[in-house]
């Protein structure tokens, strides 16, 4: 696992351009095995996960051609319906190519995803969804198989708006024979990206971003040329390190109108924040104030996966937060972390009482899942001292060339 050593106490001053949503990219490469076809995606970020999802489109025998920030996925030669188990324990949101399969092949074979450090992530709303538009499936032997004679629009509930959940009904219904209407569905940006790329590519998707999505198959999709959204959890987490340094930042290829309750937690802490279109100007306050109460939900509400970014902001904060996790069971591992710093965080359930201290002090600190890992990067930039971070490859799953971005903004970071 590799390792990033950053001296603490420079501020973060300068200007971002923030990559592409991963969890944007990651569904609209899926959707690309629908077409017999061409797709081009721009503003493909460079991240393990893309790269693994790319390992996936291969396996399924698609051509795919990186060029800078631009995926070029070759669908035709697509001669396969199966990911198999190393696949799926390597990333276990490849479970998103499950609806994008059987729309293809009309069957689809993968591994159990299982779960991940941050919880069970279970996958029942994303199979009973499939049920309905007419989907087989048979779990046996730690595989999922699926086949569909025809996939029938259909009503989809989901008990909960999940985000996976609704863009494997999404990805299953746009050639299903007759309409489907998805309620509950959830509502985050990323899911509205992915709308506008089955459209791009001859689906008729309405509603995305509401509760209710209803869409109206089609007999066949083309490829398509599509920019991926920015993205919002990567732009926060760039001004929380500079908010906690005292910096002022500019973030430029952002949408603030994604961002809108991370944005107010920021401006509650004292953060003065100029809002444009497409930019962000965010001075910080010499100390940040604590924030009340963070309950975490889904979107249009506090995002969980800015939750541990922004703990580490309230971690060296005036005053106490109070932050409860209700999306995840098991997304407070970076607080014994952020404890080796001299943080003051107690945990109580699905709730951490953080107690502001004037100084994080630099340690040697783990990151055991990819958000806990940027939170202790944010912690370390405003210690005093020297951190060593191991477990990069956590961060590197959803932030490209973390260590470049901040070091042109005043930081001392390098990776070993
Ligand atoms: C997506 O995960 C994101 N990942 C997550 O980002 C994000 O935290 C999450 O949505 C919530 O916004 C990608 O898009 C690749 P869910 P997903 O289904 O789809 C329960 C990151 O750091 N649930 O909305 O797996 C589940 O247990 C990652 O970038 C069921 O019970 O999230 C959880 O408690 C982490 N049954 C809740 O719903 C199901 O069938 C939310 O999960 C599915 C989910």
């Amino acid at each position: 696992m590799g390792k990033l050593i950053i001296e603490g106490g420079k501020k973060i001053s300068g200007e971002i351009c923030v990559q592409g949503a991963k969890n944007a990219v990651l569904p609209i490469l899926a959707a690309t095995v629908m077409a017999n076809d061409i797709s081009v995606l721009k503003n493909c970020p460079y991240l393990r996960d893309v790269d693994k999802t790319d390992l996936v489109l291969e396996r399924l025998g698609c051509k795919v051609i990186r060029e800078n920030n631009t995926v070029t996925v070759d669908a035709s030669g697509m001669n396969d319906c199966v990911i198999c188990e190393d696949l799926m324990r390597e990333m276990r949101s490849s479970i998103v190519f499950l609806g994008a399969i059987i729309s293809r092949c009309k069957k689809a074979v993968v591994s159990m995803p299982g779960g991940c450090p941050i919880g069970l992530r279970p996958i029942d709303l994303h199979l009973k969804a499939l049920k309905s538009l007419g989907v087989e499936i048979q779990e046996e032997h730690g595989y999922i198989k699926c086949k569909a004679e025809e996939l029938c629009g259909g009503n989809i509930h989901l008990d909960f708006p999940s985000v996976g959940a609704t863009e494997n009904a999404m990805l299953a219904a746009v050639c299903a024979k007759g309409t489907t209407t998805i309620s509950n569905a959830a509502r985050e940006p990323e899911i509205v990206d992915l709308g506008r790329f089955l459209n791009c590519m001859g689906a008729k998707v309405c509603g995305m971003g509401s509760s209710v999505i209803s869409i109206e198959g089609v007999e066949k999709l083309h490829g398509a040329e599509y920019t991926i959204m920015p993205d919002r959890i990567v732009a926060a987490t760039y001004l929380a390190a500079s908010a906690v340094t005292g910096g002022e930042i500019c973030l430029k290829q952002v949408r603030p109108k994604d961002m809108g309750a991370m944005l107010h937690v920021l401006a509650d802490m004292g953060a003065v924040l100029k809002i444009e279109k497409n930019s962000i100007v965010q001075q910080a306050p010499r100390r940040l104030n604590s924030v009340h109460t963070i309950r975490t939900m889904p979107y249009p509400g506090f995002p969980t996966d800015i939750q541990s970014p922004f703990m580490a902001m309230a971690a060296v904060a005036e005053g106490t937060s109070v932050f409860v996790e209700n999306i995840f069971e098991n997304r407070f591992q970076h607080v014994d972390e952020l404890a080796r710093m001299g943080a003051d965080i107690k945990v109580v359930g699905r709730s951490a009482v953080v107690r502001g201290v004037k100084k994080l002090q630099g340690s040697n600190v783990v990151a055991r899942e990819l958000r806990g890992g940027a939170a202790l990067v944010v912690a370390a930039l405003c210690a005093q001292g020297v951190t060593t971070i191991t477990g990069t490859d956590f961060i590197d799953r959803g932030y490209e060339s973390i260590e470049k971005y901040l070091s042109e903004c005043g930081a001392k970071i390098r990776r070993e």
